[in-house]
C-alpha cells in the first residue's frame, strides 16, 4: 500500500505550485475544485482515514488538514493578488482621456440669425430701460387699423396686403375680446362680437402700441418683437411673413430729439460706433410729424464710394441707408386711450418700427431674404 502521508505531501507541494502559477481568477476556481473540491483526491483521503491502518490515521489525518489548510490559504492570497491585478488593468484598459475632443464632433445647432438680430434690437433697448412685450399676430383690425388712426376706408386696410381672418375659424382659445367701441360714437352700446371683417393677421407690431397704454398708464417704455403677415410676394426682398420690432415711449416731455438721440444710440449699437441717423419726412397715419429713419452706411463711412473711387452698391452712391419708419405719436391715437391717463395736452412721445429682416440683411451683407427662411444649413452655418 502506498505511503498515503507522501501522497498527501505531493498533492499539496503539487497544488501550491500550481496555485502560484494560476494566471487569472478563473484558472484559480478550477485549481480549487481539483485540490479542495468534493471530487479531489485529498478530499477523498481525508474522507477515507477511517478505512487506513490504525498507526496511520493520526499522521495522515494531521497532514492531510494542514495541507488543506495551507492550499486554502495559498487560494486566498493568490486569489487577492489576481483580483488586485486585474483591477488594475481593467482600469487601465477602460481610461478616459477627458481632455480629448468629442469624436466625431457632436454638431451644435444655431439660432436663426433672424431671431439672433431680433434678440440684439431688444438688447439695445433694454439697455435703455424699454420693458419687451409680445402681442397677438391674429389681432382684431380694431388694434391693427383703427385705433392706429387709419381712417375707414384707408388704403392700408386693403385686402391685397392684409390677410382677413374668419373670426368662426379661430379655435376657441384664440377668440379675442371683442373692440372697444370707438371714441366720439355716442353711448358705449353692448361690444359686439368679432365680424368676417374685424379679424386679420397683424400687418405690423404697431397694434401693440394700443394695447400697451391701454394696459398702463404714461410713462410707457416698451419694445415689442414680433411675426407680421401681409400678403405679399415672396422674392429677395419680400414674404407674407416677416418681423419687426416696435417701439414705444411715451411720457410728459419726450420729444422729437429723444427720438433721434435714442435712434443714434441704437444705430451704433447694431451698426457700429461711427454711425449717425438722418430724419427725412414721412407719412404714418398714427405719427405726426412722421420720420423716415436713415443710418449712415457702414460700408463706405457715408461717402458712397468705396476704396477704389467706384460707387458703393449698398446704399447705390447714396451713403445713408433706410432702417425704419417712426415719428411722434399722433394725438388721435390718445383719444383711444384717454381712461388710461394718455391725455395729449399733458403726454406726448415717439414711436418707431422696423423690420429684422432688412437689418439682419444690411448688417450680414445677406442678399436674399428667402435665405433666412431656406432651412439650408450652409446658410444658417454661416451666422452662429
Ligand atoms: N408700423 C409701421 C410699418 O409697418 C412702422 C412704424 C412704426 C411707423 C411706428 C411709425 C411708428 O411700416
Amino acid at each position: 500500500m502506498p505511503d498515503v502521508r507522501e501522497r498527501v505531501e505531493e498533492l499539496r507541494r503539487e497544488g501550491e505550485a500550481a496555485i502560484a502559477a494560476a494566471s487569472d481568477v478563473a484558472a484559480l476556481e478550477e485549481l480549487r475544485v481539483g485540490y479542495l473540491g468534493r471530487k479531489a483526491e485529498l478530499t477523498a483521503i481525508l474522507r477515507g482515514i477511517a478505512e487506513l491502518p490504525a498507526d496511520q490515521r493520526g499522521p495522515v489525518g494531521s497532514a492531510g488538514n494542514e495541507a488543506r489548510r495551507a492550499l486554502e490559504q495559498v487560494l486566498e492570497a493568490r486569489r487577492v493578488e489576481l483580483e488586485a491585478g486585474e483591477l488594475e488593468r481593467r482600469l487601465r484598459a477602460d481610461a478616459v482621456d477627458v481632455t480629448l475632443p468629442g469624436l466625431p464632433p457632436a454638431p451644435v445647432g444655431s439660432r436663426n440669425l433672424l431671431l439672433r438680430t431680433m434678440r440684439e434690437v431688444e438688447d439695445v433697448f433694454v439697455g435703455l430701460g424699454y420693458r419687451i412685450m409680445e402681442g397677438p399676430e391674429v389681432e382684431l383690425d380694431y388694434y391693427n387699423f383703427t385705433a392706429l388712426n387709419h381712417p375707414p376706408g384707408h388704403a392700408a386696410r386693403m385686402a391685397q396686403d392684409t390677410f382677413y381672418v374668419d373670426p368662426e375659424s379661430l379655435d376657441p382659445e384664440l377668440r379675442l375680446e371683442p373692440a372697444p367701441t370707438e371714441p366720439g360714437e355716442g353711448a358705449p352700446g353692448p361690444a359686439l362680437p368679432p365680424g368676417p371683417e374685424d379679424v386679420v393677421l397683424r400687418t405690423h407690431t404697431s397694434p401693440m402700441q394700443v394695447r400697451a397704454m391701454e394696459a398702463s398708464e404714461p410713462p410707457i417704455l416698451i419694445v415689442v418683437p414680433g411675426r407680421c403677415y401681409r400678403s405679399d410676394p415672396f422674392d429677395a426682398t419680400h414674404s407674407p411673413i416677416f418681423h419687426q420690432v416696435e417701439g414705444l415711449a411715451v411720457a410728459e416731455s419726450i420729444t422729437l430729439a429723444d427720438l433721434k438721440g435714442t435712434l443714434d444710440e441704437f444705430a451704433r449699437a447694431i451698426f457700429g460706433p461711427e454711425r449717425k441717423t438722418r430724419f427725412r419726412p414721412g407719412f404714418f397715419p398714427f405719427t405726426e410729424p412722421s420720420v423716415e429713419v436713415d443710418v449712415s452706411c457702414f460700408r463706405c463711412g457715408g461717402s458712397g464710394e468705396l476704396p477704389d473711387g467706384s460707387r458703393d452698391p449698398l446704399c447705390k452712391g447714396i451713403g445713408w441707408i433706410e432702417i425704419l419708419g417712426s415719428g411722434m405719436v399722433d394725438p388721435n391715437v390718445y383719444g383711444f386711450v384717454s381712461d388710461r391717463g394718455y391725455d395729449p395736452e399733458r403726454v406726448q412721445g415717439f414711436a418707431f418700427g422696423m423690420g429684422i429682416e432688412r437689418i439682419a440683411m444690411l448688417k450680414h451683407g445677406v442678399p436674399d431674404l428667402r435665405k433666412f427662411y431656406d432651412n439650408d444649413v450652409r446658410v444658417l452655418g454661416q451666422f452662429r
